[in-house]
């Protein structure tokens, strides 16, 4: 491994579908209403995929769009990672739709499944391979279509999810210190906290599973309110420590968007209210498309801009959870 290489994200991209559906709209067909969500939540709307869109349509569209910010051509990428939870189907991976959507004929592809943290893991295992020398150039995408697993008569669940994708082309670079090492973890004993139980192998869908509705979202909310709390504020001392970088370096932190009440939690713990970035009011929670969404928005609305340190954190079904800090060397 050459130990003066670092890796860079050259370029970012985004896409969210058009249909927009509104805390007042949810109020037409369930109990709910916009003071309730946004007082809870800090959500106002979120974008919903047409019945013919899949997560490989959002995820090529923020590809193009990161690979064009990126100035490179589609076959000088080595390699496609789709984090997603919501693959089009079990097989082949959702990467490999992508790689044909884009013409990216000479990448390798596949995908990560690690629910809303998807698109830190993905980050980090492309820097890792980036890092071996064996590639130079990736792709990597979060991309969710969180409206398939909804159940619109459950207001509990239902008012929390959008759909919508987010890219970053990462490359070999020396200019800085670039995406560093990510601290990541996971806990398999608390899966049961928030998941989709019908689908996969072990629950098959059946007129049963239907019936039952084990093929929609179901979720113990204040239990995962409490761990997405303390899981992403203590992975961020944990990075920073490890990095030899201090609270007051940061310029931006930006979080995963589950709901804004776990973020004002996580600036208040870190002190930090002054630089957390949020979105969520536009796209609620897109799972792993979020934090890549929110940072190619940040980056394109100059909140981060060359030399800034940034922290990325995340936590998600599994649970999963973890942080990273990248020194941004990217100019608008
Ligand atoms: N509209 C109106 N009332 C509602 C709604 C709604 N959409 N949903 C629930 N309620 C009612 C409940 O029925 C309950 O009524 P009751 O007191 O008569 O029984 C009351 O509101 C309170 O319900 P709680 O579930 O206790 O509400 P809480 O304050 O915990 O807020 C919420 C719920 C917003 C889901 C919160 O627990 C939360 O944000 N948890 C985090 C979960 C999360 O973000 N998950 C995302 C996926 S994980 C991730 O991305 C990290």
């Amino acid at each position: 491994m050459n130990s003066n290489k670092t890796v860079s994200i050259i370029g970012t991209g985004s896409y969210v579908p058009d249909k927009i559906i509104t805390n007042h709209d949810l109020s037409k067909i369930m109990d709910t209403s916009d003071e309730w969500i946004f007082s809870r939540t800090g959500m106002k709307e979120r974008r919903i995929c047409s019945s013919d869109q899949a997560t490989s349509d959002l995820a090529a569209i923020a590809a193009k769009k990161a690979i064009e910010d990126a100035s490179i051509l589609p076959k000088e990428i080595d390699l496609i990672i789709v984090a997603t939870l919501s693959p089009d189907m079990f097989f082949p991976s959702t990467a490999c739709f992508v790689q044909e959507k884009i013409k990216a004929h000479n990448a390798f592809c596949y995908d990560i499944g690690a629910a809303c943290s998807g698109f830190l893991y993905a980050m980090e295992v492309a820097r890792a391979q980036i890092m071996s020398g064996t590639i130079k150039t990736a792709l990597v995408i979060g991309a969710e279509k969180m409206s398939m697993f909804l159940d619109w008569k459950d207001r509990s669940t239902s008012i929390l999810f959008g759909d919508g994708a987010g890219a970053a082309i990462l490359q070999s670079n020396n200019n800085s210190k670039g995406v560093m090492p990510a601290v990541m973890y996971s806990d398999g004993s608390l899966a049961d906290l928030l998941w989709v139980p019908a689908g996969g192998s072990k629950n098959p869908i059946s007129h049963e599973m239907i019936d039952k509705k084990e093929h929609f979202v179901k979720m113990q909310g204040k239990e995962v309110f409490k761990h997405a709390v303390i899981r992403m504020s203590d992975s961020v001392l944990e990075t920073l420590s490890i990095n030899k970088i201090s609270v007051e370096d940061i310029s931006c932190f930006i979080p995963h968007q589950a709901n804004v009440r776990i973020i004002d939690s996580i600036a208040k713990r870190l002190g930090v209210e002054d630089r957390m970035f949020s979105n969520i009011e536009k796209y609620a929670n897109t799972s792993s498309a979020a934090l890549a969404i929110a940072i190619d928005e940040a980056s394109k609305n100059k909140v981060i801009s060359k030399g800034d340190y940034v922290v990325l954190t995340v936590f998600g079904s599994g649970f999963t959870w973890g942080a990273n800090v990248i020194e941004w060397d990217k100019e608008i």
